[in-house]
């Protein structure tokens, strides 16, 4: 099939025209569990009536307005983020590629104007992932991103997560911060270790350097805490975040503390859709719904059913499934045949799953996901490993792992 659309995806050969829950419904009337939530951006579900209800009202009142003018929704918005997290402010942009550029300009804007100008540098880890813009991509620093598009944004340094004399090594001189994913998406669920997140604290604390948490997948929620970096109990000085913040409408945010922000003079940074009334509107909707007594709890809890799940099935299908592991509901399945098998197994049997890096089938389900919907995941993935031990056994197949 040719399409007018650009052929930097690889799409599945599936169109889905509504879904209700964690559930989605093809043109052609198949159902799907959707364990991918779009990549952990359906946070609250499909057809999530209080997001609907938020966004039919605001676009019926007004949808955009540009920073020009006080945005009332945004500031209500800001001010709930705020009084649930360590930050004193919030900048609202529209995906996570952008507020991880301005964390890293915050970062470097707040370091030159407090008497370092040198300092411009910023740690990363391998195995990252931080966007697709250019700055971003060099932040990523996954040669396979940058083939093709001309030379890195300067200013990145990469070292192994969970090795502080690695960090320690690469502070220098020129150094501004540390950025880091409190649990790696892209690169196959790698869980940063909450002492080696306080040893971040500390070494950021001892030369001087502002602590960055990407937060654009692991937070809003998705590992059963508002932001995962309050299960090492550190506070960072600044955090990026999307995907799920407004449930599937593009949004994306940074909060800071007063020690950064405060450099953010008029002027300095701006975004136009940032922050709309729409925009802010739903967020607002996805924050009364993941900050209600007991969701978060709840969260925890559709995780802990889930892990247990993984434990039977390690030991019922150990020729698929090697492994488990993540955070809440950001969770990895380390498979040993080609994770491709088994994610096109899986969809056979119903469910959608992503995957990721290191052989790992990712599943990301909505927060609101059942317990019923965990029960029927855990058969789906069951039946989908018997599929594809069958099918290693017809054909011999060769393992990855
Ligand atoms: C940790 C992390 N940071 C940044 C991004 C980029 O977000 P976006 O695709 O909204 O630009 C992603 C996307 O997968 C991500 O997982």
């Amino acid at each position: 099939m040719i399409s007018a659309l650009m052929p930097n995806y690889n799409r599945a050969d599936l169109a889905f025209e509504r879904g209700e829950g964690a559930w989605l419904y093809t043109v052609d009337g198949r159902r799907f569990l959707d364990f991918g939530s779009g990549i952990a951006t359906s946070s609250v579900g499909h057809n999530n009536p209080h997001l609907v209800q938020a966004i039919t009202q605001q676009a019926q009142r007004v949808m955009h307005v540009s920073n020009l003018y006080r945005v009332p929704q945004a500031e209500k918005l800001a001010e709930r983020l705020v009084a649930n997290s360590f930050a004193d402010s919030a900048f609202f942009c529209n995906s996570g590629a952008e507020a991880n550029e301005g964390m890293i300009k915050m970062i470097r804007r707040a370091q030159a104007k407090s008497g370092h100008p040198e300092r411009t540098r910023i740690i990363c880890f391998n195995g990252a992932f931080h966007g697709r813009t250019l700055a971003t991509l060099s932040a990523t620093g996954n040669a396979k991103y940058l083939d093709g598009f001309g030379p890195r944004v300067e200013g990145f340094d990469h070292v192994p997560l969970n090795n502080m004399n690695a960090v320690r090594d690469a502070i220098g001189a020129e150094t501004a911060g540390i950025m880091i994913e409190p649990v790696q998406g892209e690169s196959g669920i790698h869980v940063a270790d909450p002492r080696f997140m306080r040893e971040l604290r500390a070494a950021c604390d001892e030369y001087g350097l502002f602590l960055g948490v990407d937060e654009v997948q692991c937070g809003m929620g998705r590992t059963g805490r508002l932001f995962a970096y309050e299960w090492s109990d550190i506070t960072p000085d600044i955090l990026s975040t999307a995907k799920g913040i407004a449930g599937g409408f593009p949004m994306g945010a940074v909060l800071t503390t007063e020690t950064i922000a405060k450099h953010m003079t008029p002027g300095s940074h701006g975004t136009t859709f940032g922050g709309s009334p729409l925009a802010c509107a739903a967020a607002n909707a996805v924050l009364d719904i993941i900050l209600a007594p007991g969701f978060l709890e709840g969260v925890q809890a559709r995780a802990a059913q889930l892990d247990a799940g993984f434990d039977r099935l390690i030991a019922t299908y150990p020729n698929v499934f090697t492994a488990h592991r993540g955070l809440g509901l950001l969770i990895g399945l380390k498979c040993r045949p080609d994770v491709a098998l088994v994610q096109n197994a899986a969809t056979g049997e119903g469910m959608l799953c992503v995957t990721a890096g290191d052989n790992v089938l990712r599943l990301l389900p909505p927060l609101t996901v059942t317990e019923a919907d965990c029960t029927a995941a855990l058969s789906m993935l069951g039946r989908a490993a018997a599929r594809v031990q069958a099918h290693l056994a017809a054909t011999n197949a060769e393992t990855v792992a």
